[in-house]
């Protein structure tokens, strides 16, 4: 789909007026192919803009429209709005084995005016969120940590990034016991990708550590079978800050960035983690396993010991970690939890101004006791009260070092139901935040 600014309408280009008298959405087509689409009298704001755009660009779909053009309208941010949206809009599930048929007519959109950067800007975030949503959508059997690795090494190659990928053997040297205690019930290998972008000299990176379990079956404590094929979405975080990294890349950012994606499967098995057993993390702390479903955080927490050696300007982790999160905050934000209440507050401002929420929860130090151990350092889990703060507490515990923030995305991520999918969040939450700092 293409975007552009003009102040002239181009042949075969649909006008469209936007008209205050009409309810919101109504839509009312002229002999002289202009179309009035109804606003309403809602206030007028990023949020309505939006809600509009994805509307418009339906209609524009389903009356075989190719081409609109669309008056500028006095909201700050319009033109990015309005192009992030509809270019959002324009993605399509990859069907496995299957070419996909185009089921969008519209082509093109033209702005009468505006600036070409803005609409440059908007269409790198939503290539960004394409990407986290392709990887989310795709199938466990298919999307495994072999192909997250390809995935990032892929990226390297396309934008001349710097790439690692850790193998089993690499991160047994490293003392990974607790991410390896996750994966060694599964067949698929576990990889640590660590993916750099370098556009600021040497000023120290922004790294963004992304959960990436493929498949989340709960391991030994196994999850009930109802809506279990959503635990495919378990490396929506993964797939975010890949898909921050492709953003960044291709606005070509003054910054330096780098991603950090511990990936696993984490299935039963003979050879899988029990509840009760106990692993040696990187940091030397010890940790009870007392339910092999509260996975996310422990291969999280040797990521974030790991990126120690990249001396972070900041960490910020985003997992799809607990289904706590969905009963605290439902679908509209994510959660957020940090060390550092400044860091909470940019990221805060950063998801408004992105139209990608988060709210804020607590991480007193009365919550942390809760994961006391008669056995370890520490439990895995702290009990059914609190779940998503107790998970943030438990990774605390590893970023101790640094400014840290942690965004549970588990409401966030995908929708479920009838338009079951991924959404492509936290990406414009966290590539905003990322052009916030410059
Ligand atoms: N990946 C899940 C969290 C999740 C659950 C995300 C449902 C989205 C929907 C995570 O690994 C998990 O299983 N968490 C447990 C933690 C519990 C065992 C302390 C949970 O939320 O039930
Ligand atoms: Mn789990
Ligand atoms: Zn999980």
């Amino acid at each position: 789909m293409k975007f552009k600014i003009s102040e002239r309408i181009a042949n075969g280009q649909t006008q469209v007026i936007f008209d205050m008298t009409l309810a919101s959405n109504e839509i009312i087509f002229e002999v002289d192919s202009s179309l009035r689409f109804g606003l309403g009298d809602d206030n007028l704001n990023a949020k309505t803009v939006k809600k509009m755009a994805i509307s418009l660009a339906q209609m524009a779909n389903k009356f075989n429209l190719s081409a609109l053009f669309l008056p500028t309208l006095e909201v700050d941010g319009f033109v990015a709005i309005v192009t992030q949206a509809m270019a959002n809009n324009d993605y399509q599930i990859q069907k496995v084995g299957l070419k996909n048929p185009d089921e969008n007519t519209l082509q093109s959109v033209t702005f009468e005016n505006g600036k070409q950067s803005e609409i440059d800007k908007a269409l790198a975030i939503a290539s960004g969120m394409a990407l986290a949503r392709t990887l989310g959508d795709m199938p466990s059997n298919i999307c495994t940590p072999t192909y997250l690795a390809q995935t990032a090494q892929g990226l390297a190659q396309e934008f001349g990034l710097e790439c690692e990928v850790l193998e089993e053997s690499d991160m047994s040297a490293l003392g990974m016991g607790s991410l390896l205690s996750v994966s060694k019930g599964s067949i698929e290998a576990p990889k640590l990708i660590s993916l750099s972008y370098v556009a600021n000299g040497s000023a120290k990176p922004i790294v963004l550590v992304g959960k990436g379990v493929t498949f989340d079956s709960g391991g030994i404590s196994l999850k009930p079978g109802t809506g279990m094929d959503e635990m495919k979405y378990d490396m929506c975080g993964a797939a975010g800050v890949l898909g921050v990294m492709r953003a960044v890349a291709e606005m070509q950012l003054k910054v330096n960035l780098t991603i950090v994606v511990p990936t696993v499967e984490n299935m039963p098995a003979h050879n899988a983690s029990k509840p009760g057993d106990v692993v040696t993390s990187m940091s030397g702390k010890t940790i009870e396993i007392l339910n092999t479903d509260a996975e996310g955080r422990l291969i999280l927490c040797d990521a974030l010991t790991y990126v120690e050696k990249f001396n972070p300007e900041v960490v910020i982790d985003t997992a799809t970690l607990t289904g706590a999160v969905i009963v605290a905050l439902g679908k509209h934000h994510c959660g957020v939890m940090a060390n550092d209440q400044a860091l909470a507050d940019d990221l805060i401002t950063a998801g408004k101004t992105a139209l990608d929420t988060a709210w804020q929860l607590p991480l007193d130090d009365e919550y942390d006791e809760l994961l006391k151990s008669n056995f370890a350092d520490m439990g895995n889990i702290g009990g059914r009260e609190a779940g998503t703060v107790t998970a943030a507490c438990f990774l605390s515990r590893f970023t101790t070092d640094y400014r840290w923030a942690h965004l549970d995305i588990a409401g966030t991520a995908w929708v479920s139901g009838n338009s079951k999918g991924a959404t492509g969040r936290p990406v414009p939450l966290l590539t905003q935040y990322i052009m916030d700092t410059m």
